[in-house]
């Protein structure tokens, strides 16, 4: 997805501030969670990004009612869903649409699994050259069965009544596939355990509880007892920290900056890219907000401000990815402005909306940049400052952001094709950066 194409010039600074469009993780989640709850919930700050409007499409496909409502002073949408209970989807008169969202396919599969009709799924070109069988093969354990494209999508889902709880080790560090067993588990006749090769994102747990299930975590082992009714709930979502990240590494790499980002998720398993920017040499203050503003939703938020103070040479390792992944494509752009970066263990980046390892080396080897590809990840030197030029973004929207931002610090303009797959997680994107150069 994603067309158009975005000039951006160079900047001395950034200042100012910033409030994020709301999670798309979270966000994804709460709506999944509120269509197979019992009653009405209301959704506020959901994302105007199209990846959570393909989790609402689908939703809809499958007989969810959904109302939207935009807030024009926030930004965010209000969305409210009427919950159709465990087991309560109706068959959908047609293939589903995920458009670019690899959580919609893998999460919703996971609660398809559970329903005793056909249901196909499928998305744009870059969702239907995604690896699948990582939920095809535990879902099938516990007793759906999938039809796939040799293990891509398009998915047909025939799902069973009856499933069978499952004793889960995932092959690779994924939330997508974690939520999807769990999801599956939550309609199961016993317990469902995933067991962790490395801590990932966990809104999914959290948001089970906080719809009502139970869910427990014991070292690397998250549990769930299928069952449960979920019940209704009334949220806000927090500012995704994964789109603040452009305007934090914006602010670490550009000197005289300083920018403050709003509202935003405080999630542990989703702030590594505070601890990244830290080790590379930016100073950022954390300010939770209290619990009386957060609320009991189980999803921490507040403010952090990032202040450019000189940048070093860090490494990334296999350990850390799962809590940066999505930030690796802006670390590397920081790393074009000074220091160094480098990073191992990442092989999954080459299995995301593009492969990332490959299009960021291209991308930012284009501008001017010393990058190294590995086969699991990349090494940049900032040993030279950027010319600028002409880049593509593959459809890949955090791609089309991280390379403004390495353009930001080029000594001459930057054009960015098929910039509008920004819109993807982040439609805003590229009017914000006007607002911080003043
Ligand atoms: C996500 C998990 C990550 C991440 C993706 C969103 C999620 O994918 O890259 O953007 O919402 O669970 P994997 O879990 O497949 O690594």
């Amino acid at each position: 997805m994603g067309t158009g194409a975005v000039i951006v010039q160079p900047a001395a600074r950034v200042r100012g501030r910033v409030r994020p469009p709301g999670d798309k993780s979270i966000a994804h989640r709460y709506a999944l969670l509120a269509a197979i709850a019992d009653g009405r919930s209301t959704i506020h700050g959901y994302s105007t990004g199209a990846d959570c409007a393909s989790t609402l499409r689908c939703l809809r496909g499958l007989g969810v009612e959904i109302r939207e409502t935009r807030l024009h002073e926030e930004g965010g949408l209000v969305i409210e869903i009427a919950g159709r209970g465990l087991r309560g989807f109706q068959a959908p008169p047609d293939v589903l649409d995920a458009g670019n969202s690899g959580s919609t396919i893998r999460m919703l599969s996971g609660i398809l699994a559970a329903h005793p009709f056909r249901t196909s799924i499928t998305g744009d070109d870059s969702l239907r050259r995604r690896p699948m069988r990582r939920i095809i093969v535990p879902l099938e354990r516990m007793g759906a069965r999938i039809l796939s494209d040799g293990g891509r999508p398009p998915l047909t889902i025939e799902g069973s009544l009856r499933l069978a709880p499952l004793d889960f080790h995932p092959e690779v560090p994924s939330a997508q596939v974690k939520s999807a067993v769990l999801l599956a588990g939550l309609h199961a006749d016993g317990v469902t355990r995933v067991h962790e090769v490395l801590p990932t994102r966990d809104h999914t747990e959290r948001a089970l509880r906080t719809f009502g299930s139970e869910v427990t975590q014991s070292g690397a082992t998250i549990s769930v007892r299928g069952g449960a009714r979920l019940s209704a709930r009334d949220l806000v979502v927090p500012g995704d920290i994964s789109s603040a990240a452009f305007w934090m590494v914006a602010a670490a790499a550009l000197n005289g900056s300083e920018v403050v980002i709003e509202g935003v998720g405080l999630n542990p398993t989703r702030t590594g890219i505070v601890d990244v920017l830290r080790r590379m040499g930016a100073r950022i203050d954390v300010a939770p907000a209290p619990r009386a503003v957060s609320g009991d939703a189980g999803e921490p938020f507040g403010t952090i401000v990032v202040r450019h103070e000189g940048l070093l040479e860090t490494q990334v390792a296999p350990e850390d990815v799962p809590g940066v992944i999505d930030e690796l494509p802006v670390l590397a752009a920081l790393a074009t402005h000074g220091g160094a970066l480098s990073v191992s263990g990442a092989g999954e980046l080459r299995v995301k909306e593009s492969d990332r390892i490959s299009a960021l080396a291209d991308g930012l080897g284009r501008l001017g940049a010393d990058v190294q590809e590995r086969p699991d990840g990349f090494a940049v030197r900032a040993s030279r400052r950027l010319h600028g030029g002409d880049v593509n973004a593959h459809g890949d929207h955090r791609l089309a952001m991280a390379f403004a931002i390495a353009a930001l610090g080029a000594s001459g303009p930057t054009t960015i094709h098929d910039a509008g797959a920004a819109a993807v997680s982040y439609p805003e994107f590229f009017s914000v950066p006007e607002s911080l150069r003043a």
